[in-house]
């Protein structure tokens, strides 16, 4: 089978790290851009960096924008330590980004690329939104964009709102209507979808690389123990590339997906209109054409030890 051409957008971040690490394993990771969120973008931008240098991984990394399109600049510090990725001592970069902005990076690998690249957008969606206003023939040529944001149901910094789409819910909204296909695994699928202890012990027993991934994730567990009371690190972000390597761990429903921009109580909450209507039903309020493949349903457990063998694969 042909590996997957991606790029990843991201903000490093424990579940991002375990991300590049994957897609760069089982995909043909072509490169990483980074934008605010977990952490401010100099941070992220210098974890992206070192978990590249920690598994001698050469991918080019753009760094991106630094604040959210319309609000204002917040950070989801807590989850992800100081650094946005504590818990361990991770190699000093070996470079630096490439002289060139992330969002100018995503058009030219886009167009390079044309109708082979998959985008994976795993924080806040501000770097693809921009790239989305600059080049109106961006999203033509992408073969999809897969999302790590949303939620059907349960928001987490908010009821109702998942992180990367509240951070920057503009630009999720330019993103959902752009009208390139988009697939999307959103809280109420990866909140069920995480690593364990049994998960982290068996990381300690494999080399160097796994055994700092094993760190990185006990970290990442405890504040999940602290802030959620979780016995699980949900791997929100490798939910979104595990499709292009197994396309049965996860179950899709084709529906219409919207993102509250006003509302006082649910700005940043993605409307799924999983509703079963039928073509007398879209009659009824809110139903409008399906522009998202939503992730419904996932086999965590054979998604979760699928990603810890690959992980283990790094020495
Ligand atoms: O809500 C989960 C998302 O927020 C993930 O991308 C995680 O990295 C955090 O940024
Ligand atoms: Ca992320």
């Amino acid at each position: 089978m042909t590996r997957t051409k991606i790029l990843i957008d991201c903000d490093p971040g424990h579940d991002d790290a375990v991300a590049i690490l994957y897609a760069a394993r089982h995909c043909d990771l072509l490169g990483v851009t980074t934008t605010h969120g977990n952490n401010s973008l100099d941070n992220v931008t210098r974890n992206a960096l070192s978990v590249l240098t920690l598994a001698g991984l050469d991918t080019p990394v753009a760094k991106g924008c630094a604040d959210p399109i319309a609000g204002v600049r917040i950070h989801a510090g807590n989850g992800h330590g100081k650094t946005g990725l504590d818990g361990t001592t991770l190699p000093e970069p070996d470079r630096t980004p490439i002289d060139r902005h992330a969002v100018d990076f995503l058009i030219d690998t886009a167009q390079q690329h044309k109708d082979e690249l998959v985008l994976a957008v795993i924080g806040p969606a501000t770097n693809v939104a921009m790239a989305i206003k600059r080049e109106p023939r961006f999203a033509g040529w992408l073969r999809e964009i897969t999302v790590m944001g949303g939620s059907t149901g349960l928001g987490n910094i908010t009821p109702v709102a998942e992180f990367n789409c509240w951070a920057d819910p503009e630009a999720s909204g330019v993103m959902y209507g752009c009208g390139a296909p988009i697939r999307m695994v959103g809280y109420n699928v990866t909140s069920r979808t995480g690593t364990n202890e049994d998960d982290i012990q068996r990381l300690k027993g494999g080399g160097r690389i796994p055994s700092h991934v094993a760190d990185l994730l006990e970290f990442y567990l405890e504040r999940q123990r602290q802030f959620f009371g979780l016995n699980i690190a949900p791997m929100h972000d490798v939910c979104a590339i595990v499709p292009y390597v197994h396309d049965d761990m996860l179950t899709y429903h084709h529906c219409n997906v919207q993102v509250e921009l006003q509302g006082k109580f649910t700005r940043g909450m993605t409307v799924c209109d999983l509703r079963t209507l039928t073509e007398e039903g879209k009659a009824m309020r809110g139903s409008g054409d399906a522009n998202v493949l939503v992730a419904v349903e996932a086999d965590a457990p054979r998604l979760i030890s699928h990603v810890i063998d690959t992980i283990l694969s790094y020495s």
